[in-house]
């Protein structure tokens, strides 16, 4: 009896904990919530097939208890061996026939969804950004535009917007799960994906391939915000000019420190010498302190930059800024401080979730 009791114990504490950890997600990071077109699609395949596997499961678990327990042989019965029905050629048909119909069920609606997000005729008439993975960092490149910025996506609400997707170094994988699906990153071939945001807001971005240690901090955000704060926000960043910025004497120390540290050489500071296609080493730093993270997953405070410049390694293993300048922490603390005023737009990832 103790040990039952033992047993039903554990039992109930994992089903609250999956009750409890149930509610862990993030609203925007989540392809059972979602916020765009291609995901309701998702999310419809999700139930459909979800609905079919449910329905097989206990059209095969039911009738397999109802047998354990009813025809279980008892203590006293007679040692009895029942009919046997192999080769029956009725049963063999229905569940030949019943599977097949299943899939031709999930099929038709996955092929068919899958050959309609991977349509791009009209991508043309629509914003396109092209999307450059990194060991660990996204490079956005708003060609028409003729901006590029880093870590932020900002796209406007209610609009068809094509990704087109390619990796500098090794294989990753684009996921906004709230928006869209995902989709592989490789070096050779662009794959080309679209995706629409309904409501204004900040998507959580992840990658979603293994692409070393760093991986779980290749993430980025999604930023939807109105038609006019898009415009407005493309704007900014085409006139931002980091050379005509009004700094103080630290902000100016440290961009004499940016420029003659070499930090220059793998991050741009603002779009005026915008070239397509043109990828810097590291991520562009135009608008960084309107920036929602850094790295990946660190708030854009001068603290967590100072931290970050004296010693990358330790916030993010194997990234390629390790080991390729000499600064000191007072130096770091200038540069910070320089950084924090790349400031282009009043259109941001806070300005969206306020407006919330
Ligand atoms: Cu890039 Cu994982």
């Amino acid at each position: 009896m103790k040990k039952w009791l033992g047993k039903f114990k554990t039992l109930t504490l994992l089903g609250l904990l999956t009750i409890v950890l149930a509610g862990c997600g993030k609203e925007n990071l989540t392809a059972l919530a979602p916020k765009g077109g291609s995901a309701d699609t998702s999310l419809y395949l999700i139930i459909l097939t979800t609905t079919v596997m449910s329905l097989v499961f206990l059209a095969v678990v039911i009738p397999f208890v109802i047998v354990l327990l009813r025809f279980r042989k008892k203590k006293g019965d007679a040692d009895f061996i029942p009919e046997q029905v192999e080769g029956n050629q009725k049963l063999e048909t229905i569940w030949t026939i019943i599977p097949i119909i299943l899939v031709v069920i999930m099929a038709v609606p996955t092929v068919l969804a899958t050959f309609e997000l991977a349509d791009d005729a009209d991508a043309s008439e629509h914003i396109n950004i092209n999307v450059t993975g990194n060991q660990y960092w996204w490079h956005f490149d708003y060609e028409d535009e003729e901006i590029a910025t880093s870590q932020d996506m900002y796209i406007p609400v209610d609009t068809k917007v094509y990704v087109h997707l390619i990796t500098s170094d090794v294989l990753h994988s684009f996921w906004v799960p709230t928006l869209a699906g995902k989709l592989d990153v490789n070096p050779e071939n662009v794959n080309t994906m679209f995706m629409d945001a309904q409501e204004e807001g900040v998507y959580y971005g992840k990658c979603a391939e293994l692409c070393g240690p760093s991986h779980s901090l290749m993430d980025f955000k999604v930023v939807a915000v109105s038609e006019d704060d898009f415009d407005t926000w493309v704007t900014d960043m085409q006139d931002f000019d980091s050379e005509e910025l009004e700094l103080d004497a630290i902000a100016t120390e440290g961009q004499e420190l940016f420029d003659s540290k070499s930090c220059l050489s793998c991050h741009a500071t603002d779009n005026q010498e915008y070239q397509a296609g043109s990828l810097p080493i590291g991520p562009d730093l135009t608008s960084f302190a309107d920036r929602s993270r850094f790295a990946g997953i660190l708030l854009p405070t001068e603290e967590n930059l100072v931290d970050w410049i004296v010693d990358p390694e330790t916030i993010k293993p194997g990234n390629k800024m390790t080991g390729a300048y000499d600064v000191t922490e007072e130096e770091a603390e200038k540069i910070a401080h320089y950084l924090m005023q790349l400031s282009p737009s009043d259109v941001t990832a806070d300005s969206v979730d306020q407006e919330k």
